[in-house]
């Protein structure tokens, strides 16, 4: 089959979460090159109206939701939203997230919480609210989440970073072989460093640029390099890939340069 045609997304609905900034928005762009309709889901709605207004002077089409992923009657009215706009949503990326530094003697209980609220707890209700439409749609579909090779190997000062990644993992498996034989299929993709508004302060200090030593390819990752990996995970392209987190990290899983 011809490339085009495999990764082809028209007719389809997308929603991204955290398509405000970083990889999110890099991510609605690349569905929307590709055909799908995006809903843009964040807090800062002026972010997401700009976000629209380029996707649309591009020839795509997009819709604007300010919602907080943590509110449940707001994620409700999102996919309200983006159904009412362009139908059923068939590809939900889980990108929204928050990162932390703190050392685990230091961290609080309120960071605690809030991170695994909205890196993990909230991934399964977007998803299970995904699903239940499409199935009552009788739409089949793919989810993906963003996890982190943070979800894979620990490191310092990352502790419920880490856990709440390594649960988007175990997350993805067990949604991906429940709900593989309805046709809604999930996947994960676990990217390296990025330099994005989450940990650019970090990556630009003199331990960030040791780290970029460090992995195999010796550089961060750059705009573009999960445009592939995402698009083999919501098009017809991976339609046999159920459960599967890829790591796209430069090698960094693998090992380390040392
Ligand atoms: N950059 C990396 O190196 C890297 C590596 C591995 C994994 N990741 C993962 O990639 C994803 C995107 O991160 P990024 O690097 O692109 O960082 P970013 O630029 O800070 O983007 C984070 C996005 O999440 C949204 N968000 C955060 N809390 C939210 C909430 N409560 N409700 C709704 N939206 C919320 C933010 O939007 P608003 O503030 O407008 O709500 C923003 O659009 C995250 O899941 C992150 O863990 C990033």
């Amino acid at each position: 089959m011809k490339a085009d045609t495999l990764f082809d997304l028209t007719g389809e609905v997308a929603l991204v979460t955290g398509a405000s900034s970083g990889l999110g928005l890099r991510f609605a762009e690349v569905l929307a090159a590709n055909g799908a309709r995006v809903a843009l889901v964040a807090r800062r709605a002026d972010r997401l109206n700009d976000l629209k207004q380029k996707i649309e002077k591009a020839g795509g089409q997009a819709i604007a939701i300010e919602a907080d992923v943590l509110d449940r009657g707001a994620m409700r009215r999102a996919y309200d939203a983006a159904e009412k706009a362009f139908g059923t949503v068939t590809i939900l990326l889980n990108n929204a997230g928050i990162a932390h530094t703190d050392r685990a003697v230091d961290l609080s209980e309120d960071t605690w919480k809030n991170v695994l609220a909205i890196d993990l707890d909230a991934v399964f209700f977007w998803s299970q609210e995904a699903a239940r439409r499409m199935l009552a749609a009788n739409r089949r579909g793919a989810i993906v989440n963003i996890a982190s090779v943070l979800g894979f190997n620990a490191s310092k000062g990352v502790v419920a970073y880490a856990v709440a990644k390594a649960g988007v993992v175990q997350l993805t498996k067990a949604l991906g072989m429940e709900w593989a034989n309805k046709g809604i299929r999930v996947n994960g993709l676990a990217p390296g460093w990025f330099t994005t508004d989450i940990n650019r302060e970090f990556l630009e200090s003199e331990r960030g640029q040791t780290i970029r030593k460090e992995i195999p390819m010796e550089r961060f990752g750059q705009d573009g390099d999960l445009d592939g990996p995402l698009l083999l995970l919501v098009s017809q392209a991976g339609r046999f890939m159920a459960g599967e987190t890829i790591a796209v990290d430069g090698g960094q899983t693998v090992g380390l340069r040392g």
